[in-house]
């Protein structure tokens, strides 16, 4: 069993047995997160790319729970340049942690410091643990690529930002579903500030009407897979 806990934007925690994994841990400046970044016990942070509302607190959660820091090698970089413990990986590539398998896949967006540097690539990720497969997109646009990877891995869960304007919107989103094909969607990256205000029950009703799931999973909560 699979704990995924959502705390609004794009920010997951997922626990099994006693891996703690936290995803682009936006916490402070994040409306809807009912947790702080001291509350998070986590052993490893999976960060999509660098702009300040993924990485939110993450270095910070990093030094206090000794977690590892995941991400594409110029973001891992930076991070041991903070003193941080970091895993440097790049897209395309996975790796067996002990939690299990950890695969960066393509995004179609930017990545740059909050102090303005390169982050190499944007990317999306693909988490293996305890027999379950999540996607988590990061931010991009719709690409058809989608289709690989769903094909490439059969999808528990599939985490796909919706909000539109910084990434795919409601319609996109759909597409997305269709293509990833997961047993479960889940809709992130709505709702945070004014600009990205999308109704997820919109997505919703739009995946169910292409014969696909979708939970919305109300922030602050968890649901098991
Ligand atoms: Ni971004
Ligand atoms: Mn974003």
């Amino acid at each position: 069993m699979v704990k995924i806990t959502y705390h609004g934007h794009s920010a997951f925690e997922i626990k099994s047995g006693n891996h703690n994994i936290i995803i682009d841990p936006f916490l402070e400046g994040n409306k809807h997160a009912k947790i702080r970044p001291s509350d998070v016990k986590a052993n490893y942070i999976i960060l999509t790319h660098a702009h300040g509302d993924h990485l939110g607190s993450a270095f910070d959660i990093a030094k206090k729970n000794g977690a590892t820091v995941i991400a594409v090698n110029e973001l891992a970089d930076y991070a041991a340049e903070k003193g941080c413990k970091a895993h440097n990986m790049h897209i395309g590539g996975g790796y067996n942690f002990p939690f299990g398998r950890v695969k960066f896949t393509i995004a179609h967006h930017g990545s740059s410091s909050p102090d303005g540097r390169y982050m190499g690539e944007p990317a999306g990720v693909i988490i293996t643990i305890n027999g379950k497969n999540i996607y988590h997109a990061g931010d991009t646009g719709l690409f058809l690529d989608m289709k690989l990877i769903g094909e490439m891995t059969s999808l528990d869960v599939a985490l796909v930002p919706i909000g539109d304007n910084f990434t795919m919107g409601i319609d996109d989103a759909v597409k997305a579903v269709e293509f990833l094909n997961p047993k479960l969607s889940v809709p992130m990256h709505y709702n945070t500030f004014g600009i990205i205000e999308a109704d997820p029950n919109e997505f919703k009703r739009k995946v169910e009407s292409i014969g696909k799931k979708c939970i919305i999973i109300p922030f602050g909560e968890s649901i098991e897979v």
